[in-house]
């Protein structure tokens, strides 16, 4: 359990907000763990019918802590396996999920996302994987889904470039469904959910299963992933991204 991410039902709405506002939300190991089991454990309980994540107002989340991730990569820390475990309840859930995006959404931030089923972005928010500046490459199953969300030569912009797709721009891509005024997208998400839990349960969960890639395809791309990020977390060319980023807050 952490501070860092409230989980509340309401009505038949499970809210995850993640609360870390000084590090931009950005994800520990004990914070993806508090996610994860909230994902899970809504699995068999027939009170909850949808999900919503989000930041709250101003920022979504800057993604995997840096912190931690040069720790891991010098062997003075746990590999993100937590941030493993999340994706695996994101790929196994059965219930709606709506993502409430307000401000920036980086890195495992922007990937989550695309396992949602719903989408809603403030005008200021931006989804970015930076990891080609980390030295770093696609995860939580990024590299299958993105291409196929928005075809394969925007997926390499976002992807291998490391650009950022504001609000409008993710719309028009098709994995935003719709863009809000800044400090509206729980509001509004909160709408969406009562839609969703009004519809009839069982229709909503097999139709929903029936759009989703097959959990085992995307279990074994998040594999192949992490293999390949667990090595790259060790490189040079990563562990001098990591420290120039931490180097870069002490001088401010
Ligand atoms: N991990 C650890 N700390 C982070 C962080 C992260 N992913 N993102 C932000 N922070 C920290 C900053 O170091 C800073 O800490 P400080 O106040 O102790 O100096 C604080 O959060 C505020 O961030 P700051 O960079 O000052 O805010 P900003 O509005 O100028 O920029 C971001 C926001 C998200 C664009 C920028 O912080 C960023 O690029 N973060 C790194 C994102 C990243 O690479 N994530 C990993 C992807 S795999």
């Amino acid at each position: 359990m952490t501070e860092h991410v409230i989980v509340t039902d309401e009505d038949a709405t499970r809210i995850i907000r993640l609360r870390r506002p000084e590090k931009k939300n950005a994800l520990t190991q004990d914070m993806y763990l508090t996610m994860s089991e909230a994902i899970d454990s809504a699995q068999n309980n027939p009170a909850i019918r949808c999900m919503i994540i989000t930041g709250g107002s101003g920022v979504f989340t800057s993604g995997n802590d840096v912190d931690d991730l040069l720790r891991a990569s010098q062997g003075l820390g746990s590999r993100p396996l937590n941030a493993v475990k999340f994706l695996y309840s994101l790929v196994h859930n059965k219930k709606p999920i709506i993502a409430a995006v307000d401000g920036v959404a980086v890195g495992i931030g922007a990937t989550m996302v695309f396992h949602c089923d719903y989408v809603l972005a403030s005008t200021t928010a931006t989804f970015s994987t930076p990891f080609i500046h980390l030295g770093l490459v696609p995860e939580g199953a990024s590299s299958l889904l993105v291409p196929m969300a928005m075809g394969h030569q925007r997926a390499f912009s976002m992807l291998v470039m490391g650009r950022a797709i504001s609000a409008e721009d993710a719309k028009i891509a098709g994995f935003v469904n719709a863009v809000v005024a800044p400090g509206h997208t729980e509001v509004e998400a909160r709408k969406v959910a009562l839609d969703i839990c009004a519809l009839p349960v069982e229709a909503v969960t097999l139709s929903r299963r029936l759009l989703k890639q097959p959990p085992d395809e995307l279990v074994h791309r998040i594999e192949q992933e992490s293999h390949m990020f667990g090595e790259r977390m060790e490189s040079p060319e990563a562990i001098a991204a990591f420290k120039s980023f931490l180097a870069r807050k002490k001088k401010k």
